[in-house]
Parts: structure tokens; sequence; C-alpha cells
């Protein structure tokens, strides 16, 4: 019975399906409806829009004149991976930067050993935690990336804990083949293990959404994340890159080019490849949560790319080294503070364009879509942002389901 009919909402948060994803000014519209109602059926949405007396159902939330919104969608995580790296965060205040711990076999590495070794129910359970939290925080669909195995064995476990939890949990997801994330210490070399990784998406294809790589300085190049793209949309998958983050080697016009559904990161992304944003299809997830931790002053130009008439979506990039939070509600202020983005362009970056970014089939709530529904205890649509670093979900609905409510103290005394 996933029938639910939420009332008195004093903000309701539409997000526009048409022309997704939203580009430059398109971005900043964002319908809001003064006490709207959501009706909810077998799972689906039935109606949102104004107050209406017409529907009925089992389950009747009253909203007290908080806001309602789509689920968040949270377009860039690297979920499932073993240990943690809490060691850094010294080495970091020492001035040694994130790719010369990468250079000296830690970093990335390090994670790569932890995940080696840990069993895939030690990583289910470590995963599954993770995604009750996001849930609690109002993420409703999740991307998640493997690349901390660098070996077939390893990708494809976590890849399979990733396809177990998206069972096992309420939570929607979309799957990544990250191979090409890091080379291996015992490596021959960067090509040499481009090309294993290469011959491995046979063995992902059917696991696997998209393709990623990360195409950085003494990763991989702009020449050998374009041989591996190719060689992944062959095999029928859509195409990902993790480009221009710490140095602008062109990876957002090479995504372009190739037809990515995006490019994440971009901090250091040419003028050239920004502008090309809007003549493609190509999202950019843009990551500011990984900047403020990896304590850089230089954020992604969301701003430029808008006024460019580019598409943006906004994303935690929760991993173990360089973004350790899976609150998209702390990505989301740290957006409007750093990236200047407006409230507005805010919410449809963590919905319809994040949707856009993943080829996911959510993010809006309109008639028929499903219903992955957030009540938020704030008073209206800008206040998200503006309050920052805690939790303001107050239920969480996926599916036409309630699967977490904030439920206050155990006791009132
Ligand atoms: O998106 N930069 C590459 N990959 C991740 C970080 C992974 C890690 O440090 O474990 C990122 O920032
Ligand atoms: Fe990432």
């Amino acid at each position: 019975m996933n029938d639910i009919l939420i009332q008195n909402i004093g903000e309701l948060i539409l997000p526009k399906k048409t022309d997704r994803p939203l580009k430059g000014k398109k971005l900043n519209e964002l319908t809001v409806i003064k006490n709207g109602t959501v009706a909810v059926k077998d799972g689906k949405v039935i109606y949102a829009g104004e107050h209406s007396e017409e529907y009925e159902a089992k389950e009747v939330i009253d909203a007290s004149n908080k806001v309602v919104s789509p689920g968040l969608i949270d377009a860039h995580t690297h979920l499932v991976f073993g240990g943690s790296r809490e060691h850094e965060m010294a080495l970091k205040q020492q001035g040694v930067s994130y790719l010369d711990i990468l250079k000296q076999g830690g970093g990335i590495l390090s994670t790569v050993e932890s995940t080696r070794k840990s069993t895939e129910e030690e990583l289910y359970n470590k995963s599954k935690k993770e995604i009750v939290r996001m849930i609690q925080f109002g993420t409703t669909t999740v991307e998640a990336k493997s690349g901390y195995g660098l070996d077939k064995e390893t990708e494809l476990k976590q890849l399979n804990v990733a396809h177990q939890l998206d069972k096992d949990t309420p939570i929607r997801m979309k799957h990544t083949f990250l191979g090409p994330h890091a080379v291996p210490k015992d490596a021959k070399d960067n090509a040499t293990f481009l090309q294993e990784m290469i011959d491995l998406l046979d063995d992902v294809k059917d696991k696997a959404d998209f393709a990623d790589i990360f195409c950085e300085t003494g990763v991989f190049t702009t020449e050998e994340s374009r041989r591996y793209m190719k060689a992944a949309k062959e095999k029928g998958l859509k195409v990902k890159i993790h480009a221009d983050e710490i140095d602008p080697l062109g990876g957002l016009g090479l995504a372009i080019d190739e037809g990515a559904i995006s490019a994440d990161h971009l901090v250091a992304s040419s003028e050239e490849d920004k502008a090309a944003l809007k003549d493609s299809n190509t999202v950019a997830v843009l990551l500011p949560g990984t900047t403020f931790y990896l304590g850089k002053d230089q954020y992604a130009d969301a701003r430029g790319m808008i006024d460019q008439n580019g598409a943006i979506a906004i994303a935690t990039d929760f991993n173990p080294g360089s973004c350790v939070t899976d609150n998209l509600q702390l990505v989301m202020s740290i957006a409007a503070l750093k990236l200047k983005l407006t409230p507005n362009e805010i919410w449809n970056a963590v919905t319809v364009n994040a949707s856009k970014a993943i080829d996911a089939d959510a993010g809006t709530l309109e008639k028929g879509d499903q219903a992955d529904v957030v009540v938020w205890d704030i008073p209206n649509h800008e206040y998200l942002p503006y309050h920052y670093g805690v939790n303001h979900a107050q239920t969480v609905i996926i599916n036409g389901k309630k699967v977490y409510e904030n439920t206050g103290l155990l006791t009132e005394s």
C-alpha cells in the first residue's frame, strides 16, 4: 500500500522536467507552490500542485506549513570502499598535496588495499550504514562507483555489493565502473594497466550503467581517457569522467567531444571548454564539498558555466579521501557560499539536473512520476542552504513508502 496524501505544504518545490538538463537561466526557474498538496497512489505521484481536497489515502501527512520537494539525487559517490583515511588529515595540515599523497602510495591506493582485504559482507555492512545516513539526509537516488579494486576480483566485488544494496535497501541506485581510478603500485605502466581495465569492460558491462575514469596528472592522460571512453561506448556503456579536478588537462572538452553524460569536478577547466557546454547534453557535475575538504581556494566556476548557458548539477563525491560526507544538504550550502548559486539553482542542481547526469527516472513530482518525496522541517526553500551542517529532513518517502521519519527526542523531559 504505497498511498500517501500530504497536505498543508507551506512550499511545494516542483522542478521542471521539460528541457532536462536545465541550462543557463532556466536553472533559476523553479515552481514553488504555497499551500500545496501531494497525492501518491501505488508508489506514483497522481497529483502535486495547489491545495486540493479531491484525494484520499490511508496515510495522511500534515506537513504543517513545511517545505516538500522531490527526493535529492546524489549523482557522484564512491559509496563502496574498505577502511578509512583519517591519518591523511594530519598530512594535509602539513601541506602535503592530494596528488603527492597518492604518489607516495597513499590516498586512493591505500583505500584500494583496504578494499581488496575486505570481504563482500564487510563492504556490504559498511556501505549500508552510509545508505541509511543518505536516506536520513533526504537522498533517495544515488550513483555508486567502483574504483577501489583496480583488479577484476575487487572491482566486481564492489559492483556486486552495490547491486545487493540496491536490492535490499529502499534507495534507488545507478552503478558506475571506475576501474581506471588510479594506477596500482605493481602495474608495469599506465598504458598497460589501462588496457587491463579496458579488457575488463566485458566482465562489468552488465553490472554498470556508466564507465568513468580519473583523468589527471600522474593518473590518466586525455588521450588515454579518450581511448577508454571509446572502448566503453562500444560495449554499450555511457561514459563519465573525473575531469580537471586539480590540473587543467582538458578533460571537459574531451567529455563533450565524446558525448559523455557528465563531466565531474571541473575546477580547472578552460574557458573554451566551459563555453562548449552549452551546445552539448553533457552535465557539469560540480563537487564543491571536495574543494572545501581539500582546503583549496579555487572552486569550480559555476557562475561562468551557467552564464554561458551550460547545465550543472551538484553532488557530494562521498569518498574516504577528498570528501568524507554523505550529507548532500551540506554540499548545497557550500554551493551557495562558494559557487554563488541561488537557492533555485541549487534545488534544480540536486534534482532534475542530477537525474539527467545519471540518467535516472527521478527528480520531479509530475503526474506518473515515482513518488520519492521529502518533507523538510524548514520554513521556505531558501532556508535549506542558509542553515548549514544540520539535517533538515523530517520525513523521507521512496516509491510512495515512508522510509524515514525524524521523531525527535525519545522523552520530552
Ligand atoms: O572524486 N579524484 C578522484 N577520485 C575521488 C577521490 C577518491 C579518493 O581520494 O579516495 C574524487 O575526488
Ligand atoms: Fe569522485
